[in-house]
């Protein structure tokens, strides 16, 4: 397994985690559960109507934390739109739950991948362990 795909399985498994954005000097944070690996890259997916999105258009930077079986991970990084339909696409068939509300063809589903990130795993007791995703 990849350093990655061990990230996303983490993602995955936890279900649901947290996806922190900047608004101006105020942090935002709400909670998310898209993941995927496409190309070696952790991909989230979100709508371009969202205040994230717009957020993240003004401001790539973010951050999600996840908390499962007494261990938690940090991913820091900035979050690049891909408009390609592959990803999309790729997305929506993990996550079938999706396709109520989105399609790779509509004007607003937008997924992102993480850009020069961190992800950092830690649990009580034990010394964190950093991978670069
Ligand atoms: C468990 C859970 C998982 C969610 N996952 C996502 C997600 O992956 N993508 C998304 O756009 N919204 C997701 N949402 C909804 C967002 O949290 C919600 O639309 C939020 O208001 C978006 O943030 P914003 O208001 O700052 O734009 C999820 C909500 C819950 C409760």
């Amino acid at each position: 397994m990849t350093d990655v795909e061990r990230v996303c399985a983490f993602l995955d498994e936890a279900q649901t985690y947290y996806l922190a954005t900047a608004e101006g000097d105020q942090p935002r944070v709400r909670p998310f559960g898209t993941a995927l690996v496409f190309e070696g890259k952790l991909y989230i997916q979100t709508g371009k109507v969202k205040n994230v999105s717009k957020q993240l258009a003004a401001n790539p930077k973010a951050e999600i934390c996840a908390f499962c079986n007494g261990n938690w991970v940090r991913i820091a990084g900035e979050l690049v739109n891909d408009d390609r339909r592959e990803p999309k696409a790729a997305m929506l068939d993990k996550m079938p739950a999706l396709k109520a509300m989105y399609s790779a063809d509509d004007d607003n589903t937008q997924v992102l991948y993480f850009k020069n990130a961190t992800a950092t795993f830690f649990s009580f007791g034990g010394a964190p362990e950093s991978v670069n995703i």
